[in-house]
């Protein structure tokens, strides 16, 4: 990149060519408003907040790169008073009653109102009354919020590959749609939530989150999304001095994700349904009882011999996973399937420059959803990759790509992706006719979806999935089912968050903590350990399996990873 001089508030700089006015601003340290743009989204120069003067010329700086000769004032009269301007228009263009607002306080542009002392409206505020559409489940849009800036645009499209918001008509009429202009609720929306966690003003909003409380009252906690095996990094928003959670936030600075999440990350754990177990029960002749923490280490420990079995699955952290094998010896397996059928041998990068895609019997916008975000935007964006999709059923995947084959034309697929440079194929289960005919193919690249978020955990610990049969078999993780109807004989041991119609027939339940009531590290899909960060303190009679492991096997967990 060629260095250039230019003048910057009357002190020389040497600069690099490619950057713009508000890279170096940034580099040199001195503030410049901006509201529409937003890294990592490609500056467009919507809202003329970031103006400099550039030799008596006005520039936005966020989209005007530096030329040699330039002499960047950043503080004059005129630019002073261009982004007055520009700011007292942006209030009066829709409803910016701050006080009417549950943004107040988490609103970038009330942030500008502030540093620029506005203390009542320049010009007549706009009285046509816009839709607030609340046909979503999960987002309300409130078009009398909006400023027209695209960040939720650019998101849906640049960062999360949905490409489902847009704009309609120009100038001041402008209005953001979904798809051909229908209600949110009724579009095409995955719900990964991104358009509410980049929109600046109370536009876009998660209605879960609303009143519950702003960011400055709310503990911000750094962790790792456990739904999938990604690893998604978020940010978990807590009510300061309270015990719940107001949202959970996408980590811009995550390498893996970049702040983009899927609708299970942002919302599942936030509309969990599923019914918890209170408190750990032991079952008699009379039924069920609940019993202590001390009661269920008495019996467990009663149980645990040469005739104990333990199953686990792909929901338990590294550290849980040790201490069982330090219990249990070799008498550990997975409950379900482990075993990629065939390994990765790529990775979420070599994923993010792929030039084609094979996508094999999995809907990457249902279960692996920012996987699908990373495929998305590179074959809707300008890269025009290409993707196939090879599947039997319904595959969301098929409605953007006219290359839809069956698994018996798989040999279709490669056919058409020949003389592509860089093809990957990503899948989770595969059949075994289907694995065979990808084995003979050595010029594609691989991305395995490991099925639990820590299957990678239980390959590293060697546990496998077997069927073996004991006496006493223990369970431990969420996913119990069938274990009563594979081991009908056995007394039946399971340490677990959730009620399942099975539980019934089990004769001891310990009753565990979940989501963000736990913490531990996992193995993504690329083998990296992540750490999963506690948020929460569990408000029911539950057990942390790492306490129930560290007394059955007189081990820390910091002793055995
Ligand atoms: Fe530069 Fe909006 S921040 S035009």
């Amino acid at each position: 990149m060629e260095r250039i001089k230019i003048k910057f508030n009357g002190n020389e700089v040497e600069v690099d060519s490619g950057k713009t006015i508000l890279d170096v601003a940034n580099e040199l340290g001195i503030h410049i408003p901006t509201l529409c743009n937003f890294e990592p989204l490609a500056p467009k120069g919507y809202c003329r907040m970031c103006v400099v003067e550039d030799r008596g010329a006005l520039k936005a700086s966020c989209v005007t790169p530096v030329a040699a000769g330039m002499e960047i004032q950043t503080d004059t009269p005129l630019v002073k008073e261009a982004r007055y301007i520009n700011l007292q228009l942006l209030f009066g263009e829709r409803n910016h009653y701050c006080m009417y607002c549950e943004s107040s306080g988490d609103c970038e542009l009330q942030d500008l109102g502030y540093e620029f002392g506005l203390d009542h409206f320049d010009f007549p505020p706009y009285e046509r009354k816009f839709l607030v559409d609340n046909s979503h489940k999960f987002l309300t849009i409130d078009h009398n919020r909006c400023i027209l800036c695209r960040r939720c645009i650019r998101a849906c499209s640049e960062l999360a590959g949905h490409f489902v918001l847009g704009e309609r008509d120009r100038g001041f009429n402008t209005m953001i749609i979904a798809d051909v202009d229908v209600p949110l609720g009724e579009s095409t929306c995955t719900s990964c939530g991104l358009c509410a966690q980049i929109c600046p003003t109370g536009t876009i909003k998660d209605k879960r989150a609303a009143y519950l409380g702003k960011e400055v009252q709310s503990d911000i906690i750094p962790s790792t999304c456990d739904i999938c095996p990604l690893g998604c990094g978020i940010n978990v928003y807590r009510r300061s001095g309270s015990n719940f959670i107001i949202k959970v936030y996408g980590d811009w600075d995550s390498p893996i994700n970049g702040g983009v999440l899927c609708k299970l990350g942002r919302y599942s754990v936030l509309y969990d349904e599923r019914k918890r177990l209170l408190a750990s029960k032991i079952r008699d002749d009379f039924g069920y009882r609940k019993i202590d923490f001390d009661g269920v280490l008495k019996i467990a420990r009663s149980r645990i011999g040469d005739d104990a079995v333990a199953y686990v699955d792909g929901s338990l952290y590294n550290e849980e996973l040790a201490l069982i094998k330090k219990v249990f010896g070799n008498n550990v397996y997975s409950i379900n399937p482990v075993e990629p059928p065939i390994p990765s041998s790529t990775d979420l990068s070599g994923l993010s420059k792929a030039e084609g895609y094979i996508v094999i019997g999995v809907d990457l916008n249902k279960d692996y959803g920012v996987v699908g975000s990373m495929i998305k935007r590179r074959v809707l964006g300008e890269e025009k990759a290409k993707l196939f999709v090879v599947d039997d059923g319904f595959n969301s995947l098929t409605s953007i790509t006219e290359n839809v084959f069956t698994f018996k034309d798989i040999e279709q697929a490669f056919d058409k992706a020949k003389g592509l440079k860089d093809v990957v194929v990503v899948f989770s289960a595969l059949s075994d006719t289907i694995r065979d005919t990808l084995t003979k193919r050595g010029e594609l690249k691989y991305l395995w979806l490991p099925f639990e978020t820590n299957t990678i955990g239980l390959i590293k610990n060697g546990i496998k999935y077997e069927m073996k049969s004991g006496k006493n078999v223990f369970f431990f993780g969420k996913d119990h089912k069938k274990i009563r109807e594979r081991f009908p004989e056995a007394f039946v041991i399971c340490a677990t968050p959730f009620e399942i119609e099975e539980t019934e027939k089990i004769d001891l339940l310990i009753a565990t903590k979940d989501g963000f009531e736990r913490e531990g590290t996992f193995y993504n899909l690329e083998g990296k350990s992540l750490k999963r960060n506690k948020a929460l303190e569990s408000e029911y009679n539950v057990i942390d399996v790492i306490d129930l492991l560290s007394e059955l096997s007189g081990k820390t967990k910091s002793e055995v990873i």
